[in-house]
């Protein structure tokens, strides 16, 4: 019975990360300005994983490369500044985040973000989970389909359980 609850509880593990850990996202001191790249390339970013940006009187972009290299703050692709920001990297590949108060993105309040191709096997899972496991708190999540596939078992089950009664 256990064998069959592991086989079907295919629970995925997501991370989210906060943002600049304590500091959360302010603007970098002088000599610290490429603080948010050394922060985001110490960590390794899978898809679904999420972002916590946590700020005040501050907001958060989300643009394109060229807007976040120039600090251009016109065009954002999304705009947050609830001051509490979930953001979900939903695909692999680059996202670039800039400050859309005017001039903190020159003084590094900026980053670049790279999410790494979907994983191919468990082996790899488990690598990823366990490197990456000091630096963001885990979450399982079960997928719609597997919880009603599980949910169904264990009906099942449970109907069995009673007739052997
Ligand atoms: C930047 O300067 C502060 C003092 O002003 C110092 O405490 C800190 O360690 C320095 N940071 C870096 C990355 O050099
Ligand atoms: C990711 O989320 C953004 C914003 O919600 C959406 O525009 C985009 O289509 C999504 N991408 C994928 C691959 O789901
Ligand atoms: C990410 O989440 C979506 C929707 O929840 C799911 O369909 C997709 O398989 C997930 N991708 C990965 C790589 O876990
Ligand atoms: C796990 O990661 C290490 C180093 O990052 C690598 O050498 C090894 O091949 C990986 N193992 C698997 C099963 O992916």
């Amino acid at each position: 019975m256990a064998f069959i609850f592991l086989t079907i509880l295919k629970v995925q593990s997501i991370h989210e990360f906060k943002v600049g850990g304590n500091m959360g996202w302010t603007i970098p001191l002088s000599n610290d300005t490429d603080r948010y790249d050394n922060w985001a390339s110490h960590n390794r970013f899978s898809i679904n994983d999420t972002l916590r940006f946590e700020y005040t009187n501050d907001s958060v972009l989300v643009v394109t490369r060229e807007e976040h290299e120039r600090c251009k703050l016109s065009n954002p692709i999304s705009l947050f500044d609830n001051g509490d920001t979930v953001f979900e990297l939903n695909r692999s590949g680059f996202f670039y985040f800039v400050s859309g108060v005017s001039d903190h993105c020159e003084r590094g309040l900026k980053m670049i973000v790279k999410v790494l191709e979907a994983e191919k096997g468990a082996d790899q899972t488990a690598n990823q989970t366990s490197s990456v496991k000091s630096e963001a708190a885990s979450i399982l999540k079960m997928d719609s389909d597997t919880l009603s596939q599980t949910l169904m078992i264990v009906g099942i089950i449970a109907m069995f359980t009673v007739f052997y009664m």
